[in-house]
């Protein structure tokens, strides 16, 4: 039954970066740094941190486990442990919450994709921060403009993905994600020393518990779900690439601490930057787009030379995390329509990829002239980003954590987790005791206040 013509990432290096690959990305330097200004700061940091630690990393475990023990795609994989049940609805709706988040990330690719353009052709110079907020907001509202880039984001993830594993996903992650660490931790020393910037930081740093709410918990937890692609079998079908040696609670571990690294490195340029120069820390989706341009020009005044190369060097590295994310969401789906309707991965893929340019152009035109179409009153950019990571990626690490906790057999689990035996596992009875309890007591809990059910 079990296929053995599956790819595999070719070293223990590869699984960790292909998975590291997926989770740093748009998610980690736009929609951190929003979230957490939106949420008023370092408290929102905190608690974020605790649901890395008390949820992520354990249904990482979990996703991993359920991947490279039944190494088929997501819906598959359930169907394989849990044959004759309805397990493989799990599964399923990690496929369609994939397409979904695919569809509305992709705009946002696309738009780092016009901000290489604007750097390349060193249209930021001489710029104010008005003039950066206002040619943002006109090119975001263009029907057109985002549109071709949209389009253009999704081709390449489509090439890549039709290359196939191995050869597409663990090189490129294996060179940008070291050259990305360095360009931000460098832009983070010029943020910091803008004048002003002692705000920025007290921002990240000094927790405001007076403006804790339940929205900012149910905003954590889907940060931390988007944050490590966890929840919709994402690291699951990454998992059933992985080779029999690797070290599964060691990945995780070391995939959410750099996940985690990122998104806090990635504050301490925006906050900063955007204190200095008097941008709202609640600009929402904008915010990394109409703050960074100024700290390219600001930092580096003196040196023009410098703030080019930095601002091309960066968002061609933010494109390119961007692509190593969306790669795993097309590859989720992908190899889902591939494997159980029997299409070939060129097809399952054209498929996939023409259904997120229609979702996308419309999520895009939602920011502009849609911006009157709303349902709940979101837009459907907004929507799609509402559904997926405040709803559908907590209830799919919900029930992650319920299928290995609680019905999947536990000599699958311990064999996955001491890789049959050859690894000590002293963290064992914690993890089972965090799926079993913790994290669907903690979910439960923020959904139900989050979304005020009661
Ligand atoms: N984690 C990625 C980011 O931070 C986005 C992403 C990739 C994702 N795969 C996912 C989000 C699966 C949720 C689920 O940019």
């Amino acid at each position: 039954m079990i296929k053995n013509d599956r790819a595999n990432f070719g070293s223990k290096i590869g699984a960790v970066l292909a998975s590291a690959g997926s989770a740093v990305g748009l998610g980690n330097i736009w929609r951190f740094p929003y979230e957490t200004g939106n949420h008023g700061g370092a408290a929102f940091i905190l608690i974020y941190i605790g649901c890395v630690l008390i949820l992520g990393i354990p249904i990482m475990v979990a996703e991993f486990l359920i991947g490279r023990h039944s190494r088929a795609n997501t819906a598959g994989a359930y169907q394989r442990l849990a044959p004759g049940t309805q397990w493989h609805w799990v599964g399923r709706m990690g496929v369609l919450a994939g397409f979904l988040i695919l569809s509305y990330y992709s705009v946002v690719a696309g738009w780092t994709l016009q901000f290489i353009l604007e750097a390349a052709t060193n249209s930021f110079a001489g710029k104010s921060p008005t003039d950066f907020i206002n040619a943002f907001s006109s090119f975001s509202s263009n029907p057109w403009q985002p549109l071709i880039w949209l389009v253009v984001f999704l081709l390449v993830t489509h090439f890549i993905i039709v290359k196939g594993v191995e050869k597409g996903i663990e090189k490129s992650s294996k060179i940008m994600m070291p050259v990305l660490f360095i360009l931000l931790l460098v832009l983070a020393t010029c943020s910091v020393s803008l004048p002003g910037a002692s705000d920025g930081i007290r921002f990240l740093l000094k927790p405001d518990f007076s403006k804790v709410d339940s929205s900012v918990f149910l905003g954590a937890m889907g940060q931390a779900f988007f944050s490590l692609s966890l929840g919709m079998g994402c690291l699951c079908t990454y998992a059933s690439y992985f080779r029999r040696e690797t070290n599964l609670s060691k990945t995780a571990l070391s995939v959410s601490a750099i996940d985690t690294f990122v998104a806090i490195v990635a504050g301490f340029i925006i906050f900063p930057a955007a204190f200095s120069i008097g941008i709202q820390p609640d600009a929402g989706p904008s915010l990394l787009f109409i703050t960074l341009p100024n700290v390219f020009q600001q930092a580096f005044s003196n040196i023009p030379a410098l703030a080019y190369l930095f601002s091309v060097l960066f968002y061609v590295l933010l494109a390119l995390a961007a692509l190593t994310s969306t790669i795993s969401l097309h590859e989720v789906v992908t190899a889902y329509l591939h494997e159980e309707f029997h299409l070939s991965r060129k097809s399952a893929a054209a498929i996939v990829t023409s259904g997120c340019i229609v979702l996308g152009t419309l999520c895009s035109l939602s920011l502009g002239v849609g911006k009157g179409y709303t349902l709940f009153g979101l837009g459907l950019f907004d929507l799609f980003d509402f559904v997926t990571a405040k709803l559908m990626l907590p209830l799919g690490g919900l029930l992650i954590s319920i299928f290995v906790g609680w019905f999947l057999n536990k000599r699958i689990v311990c064999k996955e987790i001491s890789n049959n035996g050859v690894l000590n596992r002293p963290y064992y009875r914690l993890f089972i005791f965090i799926l079993q309890f913790i994290a669907p007591i903690a979910i439960l809990f923020i959904f139900i206040n989050g979304l005020g059910l009661f």
